[in-house]
């Protein structure tokens, strides 16, 4: 790789842009940040505080974390995920999020890194970006399965409905909404294999950095 490289993966609940964004990761030899983790750490802070988190000023008072926090398992329950598309709706906690993703991003030798936002408000210079979309259905299938695995007992449909609401809060909300950079290549996971979604990715990238040189 000839120079820095930053790679901006965004998407909805379970398209598959975590999967992607660490093959890619891996392929290129890059640090990758999960961001939605950050919005996942202030929710679990919010939940273990007993705050609201429709309040803007709780969610702001639960932004500071150690990075530790991130590796916790905890933050990955479909609860979290619920109260951390409620405290991203705030634009204080997006700006008291802002700068550490900021930073991972411009680090010398580049990244990786995944969300909503990435392409749009993160890293609108990245060298390369993907918008990573599969049908409702289809990743309440990959998320419901996930659960069944995980021994949680829950319904197909429970699992449709909170991802669609999560969809709606995510792509509704007026700041940093998730929305497809204009110059971000789709890629549809709904009938792709991990596998093959990943290589399909790579060549998006490729074609990116191609098209720039
Ligand atoms: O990060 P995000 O929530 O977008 O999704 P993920 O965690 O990468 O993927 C959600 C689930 O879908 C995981 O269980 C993946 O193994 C699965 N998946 C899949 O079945 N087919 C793909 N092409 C991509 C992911
Ligand atoms: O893995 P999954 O796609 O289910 O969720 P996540 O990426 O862990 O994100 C959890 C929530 O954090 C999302 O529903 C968004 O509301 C928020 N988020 C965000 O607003 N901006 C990001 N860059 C990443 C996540």
């Amino acid at each position: 790789m000839a120079q820095p490289m930053i790679i901006a993966v965004d998407g909805p609940a379970a398209s598959g842009k975590g999967t992607i964004a660490r093959a890619l990761a891996r392929h290129y030899g890059l640090p990758h940040l999960d961001t939605g983790l950050l919005y996942r750490a202030v929710a679990a802070n919010v939940l273990r505080e007993e705050l609201d988190p429709a309040v803007e000023a709780d969610a702001v008072a639960c932004c500071d974390f150690p990075d530790s926090l991130l590796d916790d398992p905890g933050l990955r329950t479909d609860e979290v995920g619920k109260v951390a598309s409620i405290v991203s709706a705030h634009p204080l906690v997006r700006a008291a999020l802002l700068q550490r993703q900021k930073r991972f991003a411009q680090q010398p030798g580049g990244a990786i890194l995944d969300g909503r936002d990435i392409g749009t408000v993160i890293a609108p210079d990245a060298n390369a970006k993907l918008f990573v979309k599969a049908t409702p259905r289809i990743r309440a299938q990959r998320r419901h399965s996930e659960l069944r695995k995980a021994g949680i007992d829950v319904t197909f449909d429970r699992v449709l409905a909170d991802i669609r609401a999560r969809d709606d809060r995510d792509a509704k909300r007026t700041d940093a909404p998730m929305r497809q950079a204009a110059d971000a290549a789709l890629l549809d996971t709904s009938f792709l294999s991990i596998e093959a979604a990943v290589q399909r990715a790579i060549a998006l990238v490729e074609a990116r950095i191609a098209a720039k040189a």
